[in-house]
């Protein structure tokens, strides 16, 4: 899977022209290479625990699939560092922060901290697959494109990091504390990252198109009540990420994005 965003065609705002929504989904793109890189070696940390051969073979295909879409997302977050973006910087912040994780927590902790941060981008992907006025935002084609390749593979793998960390544990109470404290960290850090993003940008010392932008965000389909009620669901204590069936919408944004031979239409 390749990606090109030709030059000369991608607004600094390309998300809809929106400030705030522009420098937001950039540092999620910066957070991603590292965050993936961070998953893989979490989950294959425990690959030879690991007996059962559907499991096994999930493994394998979730580490591919983080694969690719870090490598798609170097690559867009060098054309946004070129915009004016510092996804280098919230790239080298990133990895500094998950191998000091890595080096100090134990394994099964690092696990439920993917697990958890899976069930983010599963959410994320929902809402990107399942309701048009979120894919609206993304105005050019082939940013558009991405995003949704890497939402329809985050879907299909979203219970992958979850089964493998049920196998190797299964401690409720430790996965659900681990999600509580992964989302004040996670928010924390795209709040304060998107912060120092829009500092750098000049057009955000235009208050009102700031203020406008910022009104905006209220109505954003990606922070409406079903969206945090399906993140809260994690911590229900018979949660699995399967309980949300999303194989029909798979299927068809597999339809959409693929022809019969897997090549990009
Ligand atoms: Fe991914
Ligand atoms: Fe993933």
């Amino acid at each position: 899977m390749k990606f090109a965003y030709p030059e000369g065609r991608l607004p600094r705002h390309y998300l809809d022209g929106d400030l705030v929504m522009s420098h937001v989904v950039s540092v999620l793109s910066a957070l991603f290479p590292e965050g993936e890189d961070f998953f893989v070696r979490t989950v294959r940390n425990y690959r030879d625990e690991i007996s059962d051969p559907e499991l096994k073979a999930q493994v394998a295909g979730f580490i591919g699939q983080e694969v690719t879409h870090g490598r798609e997302h170097r690559h867009f977050n060098e054309r946004l560092a070129r915009l004016g973006y510092p996804t280098r910087f919230v790239d080298r912040g990133t990895k500094y922060g998950l191998g000091f994780w890595a080096r100090v927590l134990p394994k099964d902790v690092q696990l439920a901290i993917t697990a958890a941060l899976e069930h983010y981008t599963a959410t994320l992907a929902y809402v990107l697959l399942n309701k048009p006025e979120a894919r609206d935002m993304f105005t050019v084609p082939e940013v558009r494109s991405m995003f949704l390749w890497h939402a329809l593979e985050e879907s299909e793998h979203k219970s992958v990091a979850f089964d493998v960390f049920q196998t190797v544990s299964g401690d409720q109470r430790m996965r659900s504390w681990v999600m509580n404290i992964v989302t004040v960290d996670f928010l924390a850090v795209v709040v304060v990252a998107t912060a120092f993003s829009l500092a750098l940008d000049p057009a955000a010392y235009n208050l009102p198109r700031l203020a406008r932008s910022l009104a905006r965000l209220r109505t954003s389909p990606f922070v409406q009540r079903d969206v945090v009620r399906h993140l809260r669901a994690y911590n229900r204590r018979d949660f699995h990420p399967d309980d949300n069936d999303t194989t029909a919408l798979e299927q068809e944004w597999k339809a959409r994005l693929f022809d019969a031979q897997g090549d990009r239409i």
